[in-house]
């Protein structure tokens, strides 16, 4: 990101000490980071922290700043190449989507001319409200982007979306908008993503917590790339990213019969879905009641094994799988490459803390046909799933 000129505008979430690693990043990446904050966003962090780490003077007080008289705010304006509020506010996010300017920030967002990036974070029931809601579709309509919040514990005690997305994910998306590469052009990917739900009657199902978290970012990065994607996913928080072909589905079965009708027109099927191996024999019409201390007894079934019926298909397509075991990694992966006639693997440790299943990060090894296997070290998704695409990509140029 060297002379990626920044501004980053804070306002008033509890949230905004984030944005101080999230500025310390940006700045040893080599970016010019200019802060510009709310008029409460100081009661949460002083400006002197942002003035020290970003070596400019930060724009916090309209009126009575001493460079006031200079509009600070248009000058900063007509210099930066990208805008990030993080985190944004309910507030914030209303004043931008309604064209509102009563403070440093939200007057410079109206003097800007170039692209928004927006990393909110509030209260879950703040999230959901309507009329946030309404100011998020309205941004977006005008081509805002979103890193959007995290589901997960939030300051006020609350369990939900709200937290503002992780750090070096925000970085990833601030990174793409200064290394686009167009490199997937014409190339038309076929992903699964998220965990498969096999009900065991109306209100229980078999799950895993498989969040789609790296199959959506596999998809976000082939468009960002320029490809084309259809993403099956299976019932997860997550937003679908824009521009995708989006298919949900909750069963494996369901999720089966959308890889086969997707897959003639594709030419990669990169298969992230945490899919469920069994589901119950027989589905109960009505809710199971419990029987004082009987326990109960459900019979389990193989679901289909999509990737087996893939290779029975024998097309000509690239395929790639994902192994998350939690023993023998290596070798599972391997027996399951050769078994599902895969040309990669992608093989991660679940057992492994702080890696895997709803993570930001992964460690995975890419294993090939041919039986190369490359370690790759702790990073967030969207950076492994750039490094996959590589890998794939490289596969296609030489076929
Ligand atoms: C302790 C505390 C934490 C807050 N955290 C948030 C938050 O994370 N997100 C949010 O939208 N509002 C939050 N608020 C409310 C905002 O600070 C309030 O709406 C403020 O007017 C927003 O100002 P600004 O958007 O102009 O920066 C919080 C308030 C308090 C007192």
């Amino acid at each position: 990101m060297k002379n990626a000129k920044i501004v980053l505008g804070v306002s008033a979430s509890i949230a905004a000490y984030k944005a101080v690693e999230l500025l310390r990043l940006l700045v040893v990446e080599g970016a010019e980071v200019r802060v510009v904050m709310s008029a409460n966003a100081g009661k949460f962090i002083a400006p002197l922290t942002f003035e020290a780490l970003s070596g400019h003077p930060v724009y916090h007080a309209q009126f009575d700043a001493p460079n006031s008289a200079e509009m600070e705010h248009i000058r900063v304006a007509e210099k930066a190449d990208l805008l990030v509020v993080a985190p944004a506010t309910a507030s914030m996010l209303g004043k931008m989507a309604h064209g509102l300017a009563d403070d440093a920030l939200s007057s410079l967002h109206l003097a800007f001319k170039g692209p928004v990036l927006i990393a909110p974070a509030m209260n879950e029931g703040m999230w959901w409200h309507p009329a946030v809601q309404g100011n998020i579709a309205t941004l977006k309509s005008r081509g805002v982007k979103f890193v959007d919040p995290e589901p997960g514990e939030l300051a006020c005690g609350v369990i939900g979306p709200g937290r503002l997305a992780d750090i070096s994910v925000i970085r990833e998306k601030i990174k793409s908008y200064f290394c686009q590469r167009d490199d997937l052009i014409g190339i038309r990917f076929l992903i699964t993503a998220g965990p498969t739900h096999e009900a065991i009657d109306p209100v229980r199902y078999l799950s895993n917590p498989s969040s789609g978290k790296m199959g959506y970012a596999l998809a976000e990065q082939v468009k960002a790339r320029g490809g084309e994607v259809v993403l099956i996913s299976g019932p997860t928080y997550l937003k679908p990213p824009e521009g995708v072909d989006f298919k949900p589905c909750k069963r494996a079965d369901e999720m089966n019969d959308l890889v086969q009708e997707h897959l003639e027109n594709c030419d990669v099927l990169v298969m992230s879905a945490a899919v469920g191996d069994f589901a119950t024999e027989t589905l109960a019409k009505e809710k199971i009641k419990k029987q004082g201390d009987a326990g109960l007894v459900l019979k389990l079934v193989p679901t289909k094994d999509i990737l087996l019926d893939v290779a029975k298909r024998n097309l000509d397509k690239l395929v790639v799988g994902f192994a998350a075991e939690s023993q023998n990694l290596l070798e599972s992966a391997l027996e399951k490459l050769k078994k599902k006639n895969l040309d990669l693997i992608v093989a991660n440790d679940i057992s492994a803390s702080g890696i895997g299943f709803q993570s930001d990060f992964n460690q995975v090894t890419i294993i090939d046909r041919e039986e190369n296997m490359e370690n790759l070290p702790l990073k967030p998704k969207r950076e492994i799933a750039d490094l996959l695409l590589d890998r794939i990509l490289s596969r296609l140029k030489h076929s």
